[in-house]
């Protein structure tokens, strides 16, 4: 049915899987395509109470949208692959009325932590590693990453990390509010579940009340996506864009020039 995620069901909860670990999980047109079917089913199928998001491997939950999918796109081509990434997944997730979690079992940079950020929260592996690196391409993050670290960590922290690149460990991570729980590799999935099982005992439409009243306390900032949505396209046609894909891939250091 999927062929680039693992779905579970254990215990009313979906456990998804990001299943591409010699691309570091990243997220490619099908990657996308799967999620947002796998969150199809947890919005239809009543046996389904909760879901996890992770990712495949030792090393990545999601290392970022797949940059070899930049190359050509343009400022039309970069703004479709943003907003069908919103669509299908990340507003999808967000606003899904069962709880989704994101457990991170390693490196969550650029649209992997957009991703984690979609969730309701988050539990990290002590390895687990957060970034928005899209500047080093040239970019800006284009799946809401601009709004919801913004929202999770304050308007400070968030401009440092977007402008410097920087990567992050899970301790200074959960220092800032954006994970809940840090635990070693071998227990995070085992954590994230036991926090399920609590929440299963919940009555379910106060918790799908309680994700849409927390969501609309952002509500002020929805302007805030489609800028967000049309300045990522914007990038797409400069060349420093073309510089910083192209180096990435043929694993060298870019030359940005401004223009
Ligand atoms: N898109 C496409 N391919 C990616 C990728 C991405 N976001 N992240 C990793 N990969 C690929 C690498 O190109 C490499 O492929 P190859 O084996 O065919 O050469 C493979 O995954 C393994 O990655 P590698 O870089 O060799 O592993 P590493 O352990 O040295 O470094 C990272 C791991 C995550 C630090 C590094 O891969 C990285 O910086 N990735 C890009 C992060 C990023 O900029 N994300 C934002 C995208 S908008």
């Amino acid at each position: 049915m999927y062929q680039t995620i693992l779905t579970e069901l254990q215990n009313g909860t979906l456990i998804i899987t990001i299943n591409r670990p010699d691309k570091m999980n990243a997220l490619n047109k099908f990657v996308v395509a799967d999620i947002g079917k796998a969150m199809d089913e947890v919005y239809t199928n009543p046996e389904i109470k909760s879901a996890i998001i992770t990712g495949a491997g030792e090393k990545a939950f999601v290392a970022g949208a797949d940059i070899s999918e930049f190359i050509g796109l343009g400022k039309e081509g970069g703004k479709e692959i943003s907003t069908r990434g919103n669509e299908s997944v990340f507003n999808k997730i967000e606003n899904c009325p069962k709880p989704v979690i994101a457990a991170v079992n390693g490196f969550a940079l650029g649209g992997g932590c957009e991703l984690a950020m979609a969730c309701h929260f988050r539990i990290a592996s002590v390895n687990a590693k957060f970034g928005q690196p899209e500047v080093n391409l040239g970019l800006i993050p284009g799946y809401g990453g601009t709004q919801r670290l913004t929202q999770l960590i304050g308007k400070g922290k968030a401009m440092e990390l977007m402008m410097t690149a920087d990567m992050i460990g899970a301790d200074e991570a959960k220092s800032l509010g954006l994970v809940n729980h840090v635990v070693a590799a071998e227990e995070l999935l085992d954590k994230t579940k036991n926090i399920l099982t609590k929440i299963h005992t919940k009555a379910p439409i106060a918790l799908s009340n309680i994700i849409a009243c927390v969501n609309d306390a952002a509500i002020s900032e929805k302007d805030g996506f489609t800028n967000e949505i049309d300045r990522f396209g914007a990038c797409f046609a400069t060349e420093d864009m073309i510089e910083g894909t192209n180096a990435f891939l043929e694993k060298r250091k870019p030359v940005f020039k401004g223009k």
